[in-house]
């Protein structure tokens, strides 16, 4: 089938995503999407759809790991779909919006609970769909409505509530997510937001390679008290490397790209760190990154 000449425009822009991954590894894809608004993302996913060609979405690239190889079929980034506005229902945000920028604005914005989200990288829609947060705040805790476009390539607006929504877990994994709004709220005061968001950044700071290059935690905390980045830790893994790759001395759930790592360097060192907690522990440990491969 010949694809139409938005494909040949999308293969021709389509650059190694090695640019737009926080860990700096990535290939090429066969297409790259840039939607400029919610209804020209709606005509790419039923273009897509129409000529049986794959979509994979991206944001900030910061919980990510791509092969370094070629990345079949379509990515839509959403850095375009941008904008952060005060609205009857809350706080709109485009999903392509920075979520350390939002969270920097939270306390004069109204919705001071993601005050308590400084220090998380990537974009809203990134954050809706992985359902970023800490101890100190949760995306969660905050939205009222999804924006977005399904996977027949319609427009939704679904409100939400906080139950909706579990660690690290959203019902947005295979949607496009447009555009997020947050409930705007006065039970903190400025004073008080800002030092939340102070607080939750220092202690990421003492504790986190926030400087390097990484995809932030790896795996999810096993059910329970465990902690995954405590149990790297106790099996003798900080510093653990595989060619560009190696586990962070600072937090053991971070690993970093400190020489040139490939795709096959992350994934070999993954490998590893699972079979050794597993022995020591026999705790199986679950990816939190996405792999695209
Ligand atoms: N610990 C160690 N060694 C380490 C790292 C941690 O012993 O190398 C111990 C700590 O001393 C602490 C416990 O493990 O007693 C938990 O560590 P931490 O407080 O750093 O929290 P975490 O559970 O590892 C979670 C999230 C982070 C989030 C922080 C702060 C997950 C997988 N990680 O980390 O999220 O920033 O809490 O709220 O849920 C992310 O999702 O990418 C992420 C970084």
């Amino acid at each position: 089938m010949v694809l139409p000449s938005a494909f040949d425009e999308a293969h021709d822009r389509a650059e190694a995503l090695e640019r737009r991954t926080t860990l700096g590894i990535g290939g090429r894809p066969d297409y790259l999407f840039e939607p400029a608004s919610a209804e020209e993302a709606g005509l790419l996913v039923r273009l897509c759809r129409r000529h049986g060609v794959g979509l994979r979405i991206l944001g900030g690239g910061s919980n990510l790991l791509v092969d370094a190889d070629r990345v079949a079929g379509a990515v839509v980034a959403t850095r375009r779909l941008t904008g952060i506005e005060i609205a009857s229902e809350g706080v709109r945000a485009g999903a392509g919006a920075s979520f350390p920028a939002l969270a920097r604005r939270a306390a004069p914005l109204g919705i001071p609970v993601l005050s308590g989200c400084s220090g998380i990288p990537g974009t809203v829609g990134g954050a809706v769909v992985m359902n970023a947060g800490g101890r100190f705040g949760t995306v969660a805790e905050a939205i009222v409505a999804v924006e977005g476009i399904d996977a027949d390539g319609l427009p939704f607006h679904q409100p939400v509530s906080e139950r909706d929504f579990g660690y690290r877990s959203s019902p947005f994994a295979d949607v496009l997510v447009t555009a997020a709004v947050f409930r705007r709220e006065a039970s903190l005061d400025r004073p008080a937001a800002e030092a939340l968001f102070r607080q939750a950044l220092d202690a990421k700071r003492g504790v986190q390679p926030l400087g390097a290059r990484s995809a932030g935690c790896i795996f999810k905390n096993p059910n329970g008290p465990l902690s995954a980045g405590r149990l790297i830790d106790a099996a003798g893994l900080k510093g653990q490397r595989v060619g560009g790759a190696s586990v962070s001395t600072r937090h053991a759930n971070f690993i970093v790209n400190d020489g040139g790592a490939t795709s096959d360097d992350m994934r070999a060192l993954i490998l590893q760190i699972r079979q050794s907690v597993e022995q020591a522990f026999g705790v199986e440990l679950e990816l939190e990154v996405r792999v695209w491969s």
